[in-house]
This record gives structure tokens, sequence and C-alpha cells, in this order.
């Protein structure tokens, strides 16, 4: 029998839960080569447990091998920004550094991008389709002893079942306004969005209360903190203290997990059910540099109404 271009098989992997709320650890993967299907269903199982997978010690994982995993799990999502790419607009370059590795000063513009990732988000919540999932490789990270840096990630499901009735009840029917412009108005000394922005990703709304027909109709929260604050239905007032005690349940220690980067973790997460932020860190003492590509959502999603609207006929 030939040994030549056997697939890869799945039997040294271990998939081990990190933390009560989220995660999963793997190791033993070598994402670089591609994967068999029987490993790849393992892992579409356990992302769907545990809402983020972090592969440990992807040294080899080039531009292109990342591309193409991530291409396994949908279509990639383009950026909307033309100017924060490194080599194609499907990859992000989430770092302080710049593409030909100057370490860039705090007030760099590229710096101040990054922390709009600061406040509690899930990536592309300001498309009329949000994406699925967003996987990124740590290719320089914090050294032990540096303060931040790590990345949080919130649990929406767990966040929303723990809602008093009288705040389910109120949210029920609720939705929040998304646009890609708040990030830039939270930092007033970014250039204004280009009008290739704007007409890429103009502002949408989504229910407060995303249905998930994929776990059989269970309900989360879906909010943002970097792209606006406004609730539908609201005055900007009542709405922005509605959006404050989201926030507040978003922080609940029981609900997080907060990543501390090894060199090379590939982290995925799912953003239909979790929010993200990054830590705050030295940004002036430390290089700190992700590669980021994202699979595209594939419908917009469903709130508690979306159906009932799918079916009800108008008179008149
Ligand atoms: C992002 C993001 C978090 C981080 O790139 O979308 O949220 O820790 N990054 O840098
Ligand atoms: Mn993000």
């Amino acid at each position: 029998m030939s040994t030549m271009a056997q697939p890869r098989v799945n039997q040294d992997i271990e998939i081990s839960r990190v933390n009560d709320a989220l995660g999963a650890e793997v190791v033993g993967l070598d994402l670089s080569v591609p994967l068999d299907d029987a490993t790849f269903e393992n892992l579409r199982e356990a992302l769907q447990t545990y809402h983020l997978l972090c592969f440990r010690d992807q040294r080899e994982l080039s531009e292109e091998a990342q591309v193409a995993f991530t291409e396994r799990w949908g279509e990639l999502e383009v950026f909307p920004e033309a100017d924060k790419t490194k080599t194609a607009n499907t990859i992000y370059n989430v770092a302080n550094v710049s593409a030909d590795g100057e370490h860039l000063g705090p007030n760099d513009h590229r710096s101040v991008y990054q922390k709009v990732n600061a406040r509690w988000h899930t990536d592309s919540s300001y498309r009329y389709i949000p994406s699925f999932a967003s996987l990124m490789l740590g290719i320089e990270v914090l050294p032990d002893e540096a303060k931040g840096g790590e990345t949080e990630f919130s649990n929406m499901l767990l966040a929303y079942d723990a809602l008093s009735d009288e705040m389910k009840a109120l949210i029920e029917p609720l939705h929040m306004v998304h646009y890609y412009e708040f990030g830039r108005r939270l930092f007033p000394e970014l250039p204004p969005v280009s009008p290739f922005e704007r007409e890429a990703v103009p502002p949408t709304c989504h229910p407060l209360v995303r249905i998930h027909p994929d776990r059989g109709g269970r309900r989360s929260l879906y909010f943002t903190t970097n792209a606006g604050n406004e609730v539908s239905g609201m005055s900007l007032e009542e709405g922005q203290k509605l959006h404050r005690k989201l926030a507040s349940q978003a922080s609940r220690p029981e609900f997080c997990y907060l990543h501390r980067w090894r060199p090379f973790d590939l982290v995925m997460w799912d953003n239909r059910v979790l929010l993200h932020r990054a830590k705050h860190y030295d940004m002036a003492r430390y290089r700190r540099v992700f590669r980021r590509t994202t699979v595209a959502g594939e419908v917009p999603f469903i709130g508690p109404f979306s159906r009932t609207a799918d079916s009800a006929t108008s008179e008149g």
C-alpha cells in the first residue's frame, strides 16, 4: 500500500474545554496541511459546542494556508477598508506594526483603529449580513510579563438566559442601529469614512434578540458597543441607558473567557453567539501583530418576529 498523500488522520487531536463559559483548546493539529473531512466535521461540532477554538502552535500557517482553512468554513468576507489590509482585502493586519514591520506609535491611525476593538463587539455587525466567524493568528504577541493585550470573549447565549423576565420582554421587539462610522466618531482624530466605505457598509438595524435556527431556536443577545448605541423605537437617552445595561450584562465574569495569547495561537470564534474585545496594553512599548481572516455570514439573521413577518399578508 502506498504511504504517499494519505489524508491526515485525526486520532492524535485533543480538544479540551478551557472555561465554563466558552472556549476549547485544540492541540496536535497542523492546519498548514489540508484536513480530511472527518477531522473537519469534528472541528465544526466543536465550534458549535464551545463557540471558540484555540489551535495551538500554528507556526507554519502561511497566509495562503490560513485562507484555505478559512474557506473550508464558507466564503471569505471582504473588509470595507481599502487601507488597513496587508496583501489582499480579505486579510486584515490587526497590528500596531506596519506591513513593513515598523512599530507604529500609539497615535498613528493604524494603531488607533485597533482601539475601536477595545469595546465589546462582534465582527461586522455593521453589515446587513454580519460575519459568521473570525480567525486570528498571533504572530507577535505580548511577553508574559506585559500587562494587557489579551482578547476577552463573552457568551451571549448565557447572557440572554440570565436576563430578568422583564428585561427579556422589554428587548423582545427592539432593534439596535449599527453603523461603521460610529467607531470613527469615538476617535475624532481618525479620518472620516471614505465614499467607498460609506457605500460598502451603510447603517443597518439588527434585532437585539437573535434566534438560532441551528440551535433549535435558542436565543442570544446581539448588540455591540463599537458600532452604535441607539435603539430603534426609543429616545436616544432611553436607548443609551438600555445599551449600558446590556454592556454590563456582557461584562459579567461568569459569561467571559480571557484569552492570553501564546505565539502562533490561531483562535477561531463564532461571531453569531460571542462578543469580544481587545484588552488595553502599552502600545508604545509592545509590538502586537495578528493576521485575521473572516468567514462571511450567509443570510440576514432572524429575530423574534422575522418569521412572522415572512408569512404575514398585508391587506390594503
Ligand atoms: C478584531 C479584534 C481583538 C484583539 O480584529 O476584530 O477584535 O484582541 N481584535 O485585537
Ligand atoms: Mn473584532
